[in-house]
């Protein structure tokens, strides 16, 4: 975006409402939730504009054709546009509100309230846009898998976007160099890695057809499309000198991180090494946990948590008759030839079937009015985590799509498969995400903008613990589906699970507590299923993401323990295909504000079961 569109923009944001409130008074008083609702409308077609990879993910093809700016000033502009919707939200007489759009109101105002919060930080998260998990370097495959390619409009909006790179690679090495001047560095774990990934990019470039930004878009894709054929070539030659020129800034951007960035890392491995570390440490928390919870407190329920999962585990193994330690069935495991596959196609077809011929059909014991969207299994294209979730668009038209490591089948043991197909499919994420793009509740809430990881918290909220707080606690629903068929499989998910109880001990450890890396892996080592390799990749991005890996298991806990009370309160009249229905239907929020929910939801249960006898409701 250029200076002249910011400009206009908040010039269009500043007037518009004016003339819309000023031509109501003259007709009729406007309903208190007709503002919030047009309020709530507004921020988002701001939001569309100033995230349009964003918004080209939702499936909004507007803004197809710019990419968001990263120059310095946009942070400080986003900040008063943010405070600015802040004071009007609260301006909004809470009181004439019913109870759900109370709750929508509390929801907008948190969320932008956490934006303010965490802005204050951006002087140290926004000024680090590169690092080795996430970006146009580690995951150039991104813009082109979210864009559609099938009018020639499609094909020049995408060759817009690459001819934009360059400039948006140029802008994060400005912001580099004010991280470097003001000594506001990521440690050197975080981007150590990122030279290797750009080399491997430019070197695909000898033959353009490898090129991520080039194929398949500008091969199989356009082989396919509407494209007349006459158009083809120029498009596919002024696509090559765009790959070029990317391949330009991506130099750059190496030869900037390797001769002034790298020298200045910062030398502590945590946040708690930069001035005021400790509060910004807290901050991270509380962005990613949704819960006021301390680093003592997180890292407490950590160990708890460890050790009740050990008891567990100890309970297979006597089943499974094997005497020797936790850690010696795993290493057993690791390389036992029973529990790997051979090929990329087996893993592949493991997954299908555990999820369309086992889970899929058990769904409907605990869930009700499934929105029917669709769902695909596919190879992840680069050799990231285990397995990752992208979002599907509400008119189905785009499967949300489970990507699948299958890159080493024979260095990993499926005995976790399960797990993660629960994880990120049904119950997990894709159900999730389907729930809430069908739902009636705004878009804000509906749609998760998944990136940016190191912009956090100085970002929107993306309530981590509530999305991944579900994901878990859908790995823990595949006990009560009956899909851990053997201890194995058991073993499996203890294993993941206890691995997400780690992250609450060694994140806190990391940026709170002063340990170090061979701390850090140590104990991971110690406690979990991986290698020493997996965990040492695991333990960088604690680092460079800090607080985000503790998430997982605040909003699990939180999750069962509503259920837990909702089953007291209700007894026989609990049905957990509705307690379900709550939790899924609104989308993610805060924590504390899905305690309401769920406590409002009891309340009209009871209401509904014994007229008359709850005097706070009716
Ligand atoms: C950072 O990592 C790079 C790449 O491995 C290495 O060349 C450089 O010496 C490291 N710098 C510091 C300060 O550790
Ligand atoms: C994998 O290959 C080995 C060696 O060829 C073979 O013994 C084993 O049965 C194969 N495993 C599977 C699951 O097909």
């Amino acid at each position: 975006m250029t200076e002249g569109m910011m400009l206009y923009l908040t010039l269009l944001l500043a007037f518009t409402p004016g003339v819309l409130c000023s031509s109501h008074r003259h007709t009729r008083q406007e309903p208190v939730s007709e503002t919030l609702t047009k309020l709530e409308q507004e921020f988002w077609e701001w939001r569309m504009l100033d995230a349009p990879m964003f918004s080209t993910s939702v499936g909004e093809s507007r803004h197809n054709d710019i990419v968001e700016s990263f120059a310095p000033d946009t942070y400080t502009q986003r900040k008063v546009q943010v405070a600015d919707y802040l004071s009007r939200v609260s301006a909004i007489d809470r009181t004439a509100l019913d109870q759900t759009q109370r709750l929508d109101l509390d929801i907008f105002k948190g969320f932008l309230q956490t934006f303010l919060d965490g802005a204050q930080w951006n002087s140290y998260f926004t000024v680090n846009p590169v690092n080795f998990l996430e970006g146009d370097t580690a995951d150039p495959t991104r813009m082109a898998t979210i864009m559609p390619f099938s009018t020639i409009g499609d094909f020049e909006n995408y060759l817009q976007r690459l001819l934009k790179l360059p400039g948006k690679i140029d802008q994060e090495i400005q912001l580099l160099e004010i991280a470097v001047s003001t000594g506001r560095t990521l440690n050197n774990v975080s981007v150590a890695g990122v030279p290797d990934q750009i080399d491997s990019l430019v070197q695909k470039t000898a033959h353009v057809d490898n090129n991520p930004f080039y194929q398949p878009a500008f091969t199989t894709r356009l082989d396919s499309s509407q494209v007349p054929l006459a158009k083809r070539a120029s498009l596919r030659a002024r696509a090559d000198k765009a790959v070029y020129d990317i391949n330009e800034a991506m130099l750059r951007l190496k030869a900037y991180l390797q001769k002034s960035y790298f020298p200045a890392t910062r030398t502590s491995l945590g946040v708690s090494g930069w001035a005021d570390g400790k509060a910004i440490y807290e901050t991270c928390l509380k962005f990613h946990t949704t819960t006021d919870m301390t680093p003592q407190q997180v890292h407490d329920l950590g160990l708890k948590e460890v050790a009740r999962i050990q008891g567990n585990m100890n309970a297979a193994l006597k089943r499974l008759q094997f005497s020797g330690t936790i850690k010696e069935f795993y290493d057993k495991i690791r390389t036992d030839a029973r529990f790997h596959v051979n090929t990329s196609e087996e893993v592949l077809r493991i997954f299908n079937d555990y999820i369309f011929n086992r889970i899929f059909p058990k769904l409907s014991t605990m869930f009700k009015d499934i929105p029917n969207l669709p769902l695909k299994v596919e190879p992840m294209p680069f050799d990231g985590p285990g397995g990752q979730y992208a979002s599907g668009t509400p008119d189905g038209s785009v499967p949300g799509i489970f990507y699948a490591n299958v890159m080493h089948p024979k260095q990993k043991a499926m005995i976790s498969a399960m797990s993660l197909s629960l994880h990120e499919t049904v119950p997990g994420h894709h159900l999730q995400s389907i729930y809430s793009l069908t739902s009636t509740i705004p878009k804000y809430r509906a749609f998760v903008e998944d990136d940016h990881y190191y912009r956090m918290p100085a970002t929107f909220p993306i309530n981590t613990a509530y999305l991944e707080g579900w994901a878990l606690y859908s790995e823990y629903l595949g006990e009560e589906l009956g899909m851990y068929t053997d201890d194995y499989m058991l073993m499996g998910r203890y294993s993941d699970e206890i691995f997400r109880a780690c992250r609450l001990v060694v994140d806190t450890g990391l940026h709170y507590f002063g340990w170090n890396r061979d701390r850090a892996i140590q104990y991971m080592l110690d406690n979990t299923a991986e290698s020493r390799q997996g965990l040492t990749v695991e333990v960088d991005r604690y680092l460079t993401w800090p607080g985000q890996a503790t998430a997982y298991k605040i909003g699990e806990i939180k999750i069962k323990e509503l259920r837990q009370r909702a089953t007291d309160q209700l007894g026989t009249h609990f049905e957990l295909a509705d307690f379900h229905s709550v939790i899924l239907q609104n989308g993610g929020m805060p924590l504390n504000l899905l305690e309401r929910l769920v406590d409002d939801w009891i309340a009209k249960v009871k209401a509904m079961t014994h007229p008359g006898s709850d005097p706070l409701v009716g």
